[in-house]
Parts: structure tokens; sequence; C-alpha cells
């Protein structure tokens, strides 16, 4: 059996600006977006998220959710059952899978002004990878949903960029060439660190077009970045 060793060439080849040829086989970017919600914001802008990584050709999109630690009497008592059932079906993420993306996406909605508890125990379980250097080299990008137009979604995001250098990943945000930041006619959640949507304190406020769009222009921007880098 003929082994590939590190000097052999890497085929170079692309059919576009994003497309790989490794060893004669089209390589897709892989882009994963795994998130934590806990009502639906965050999941909404996931969709987002995914869909805008989808429109740079040759990726491979997979969505899916961080378990779930609050038990299922008190996420009842607070309507979260119910809503999460709406996205119950997107498969539940596993830390070892991450070792497969070239560019990750992660959404969370604020708790005191940092992650979710349960994005941080699913990050709390990447140790092993950690080790191994495993997320090196990888995008790493972060979106958000807060209550409050002013409830931390910045500290949100750059506590969370603690984590991913930890993990040596590239922390990518949204440019201002997203002319939606610049958005002064209408209360908009996200910023430069990350799309974001406000929810309201009742929680009935679901993401504005706006908000999603910009959601769509990072998971584009973050899928056009790691194409050009795994190239
Ligand atoms: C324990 C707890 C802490 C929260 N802390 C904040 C906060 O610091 N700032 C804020 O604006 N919203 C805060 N919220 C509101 C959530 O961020 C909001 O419910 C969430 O963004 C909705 O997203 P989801 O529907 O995806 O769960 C908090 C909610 C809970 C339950």
């Amino acid at each position: 059996m003929q082994r590939l060793s590190a000097e052999q060439p890497v085929a170079r080849a692309p059919l576009d600006a994003t497309a790989r040829v490794v060893y004669g086989r089209h390589m897709a970017t892989k882009i994963q977006v795994v998130f934590y919600s806990m009502y639906g914001h965050v999941h909404r802008m996931a969709e987002a998220i995914a869909a805008g990584a989808r429109e740079v050709a040759d990726t491979e999109v997979g969505l899916s959710q961080v378990p779930e630690l609050v038990p299922d009497a008190a996420l009842e008592k607070t309507g979260a059952k119910a809503a999460r059932e709406a996205f119950a079906h997107v498969p539940v993420a596993k830390p070892a899978q991450l070792a497969e993306a070239d560019a990750i996406l992660f959404g969370t909605p604020t708790r005191f002004g940092n992650m979710a508890a349960q994005m941080r125990n699913f990050l709390d379980q990447t140790g092993g990878l950690w080790a191994k250097g495993g997320l090196v080299g990888k995008v790493g990008s972060v979106f958000l949903s807060t209550a409050t137009q002013h409830g931390g979604q910045e500290t949100t995001a750059t506590s969370f960029y603690n984590t991913l250098l930890h993990h040596g990943m590239i922390i990518v945000g949204v440019p201002y060439s997203c002319q939606a930041l610049n958005t002064m006619d209408e209360i908009i959640g996200g910023g430069p660190y990350g799309a974001g949507t406000l929810a309201g304190g009742d929680g009935k406020r679901q993401p504005s077009a706006i908000e999603l769009g910009i959601a769509r222009f990072q998971g584009r921007h973050v899928a056009e970045i790691a194409a050009k880098l795994h190239r």
C-alpha cells in the first residue's frame, strides 16, 4: 500500500476560489454551527448562520446543539420545554466532532454577561482536544442572544474568545463591510464581535430581518475565510 508522507505534494488545482483538491479528491470546507438555545432565539440565528455558510461553494455545513443541563421540571415551568421542541430534531453535539471542522461558529444566549452554562459545560469537555492541539488553526466565531440591548452581547463574545484562544483558534467576527451593522433607525443586536439578537425581557421579540441578515453575513464570511485558510 502506498503511504502518503508529509513531503508528498498536495495537488493545487482549485476549480474556483473555494474549492480544494487533495490527492485528487475534492475536499469540501467543513463548517460546524454549534449552539445552545433555551427559547429558540439562538436556534433561529444558527439557521441563518448556516444558510450564510452554505452560500459559499464547496462547503459542508453541520448544525448541532450542545446538551441541555436543566432538569425537565424546571424547563416545563418556564415554558422552555415547549419552546425547545421546535428544534429537538437538531442533533446533539459531541466534543470530539469539533476536530473534523475547518471552522466552528458557536451560538449562545447570554447568562449574566457570559456564555450559558450548557455551552461552558460542552467546552469544558474539550480538554482532550486541547491537549492534542485538535482545534489549532481552525476558525472560531461567536453569535449571541440577550434579553436587553445592553445586556452583555459584547462581554459574552469577548469572554468566549478566551476559550477559543486557548484552543489556538483564529477568531473571526463581523467586519463593518456588513453594512447592516451601521443601522440606526431601529434597535438591533449584534456587532463586530458577532451577530446577535435581542429577545426582550419576556422573550417575545424574535430575531429581526436585519439581525438574521447579519447572522447570514457572518456565516458566509467565516466560510469564505475558512475556505481560503484550508485550501
Ligand atoms: C439565568 C439567566 C441569566 C441571564 N442573563 C442575561 C444577561 O446578563 N443579559 C441579558 O440581556 N439577558 C440575560 N438573560 C436572558 C437570556 O439571554 C435570553 O433568555 C436569551 O438570550 C434568549 O435566547 P434563547 O431563546 O436562544 O434561549 C438571562 C437569562 C437567564 C435565564
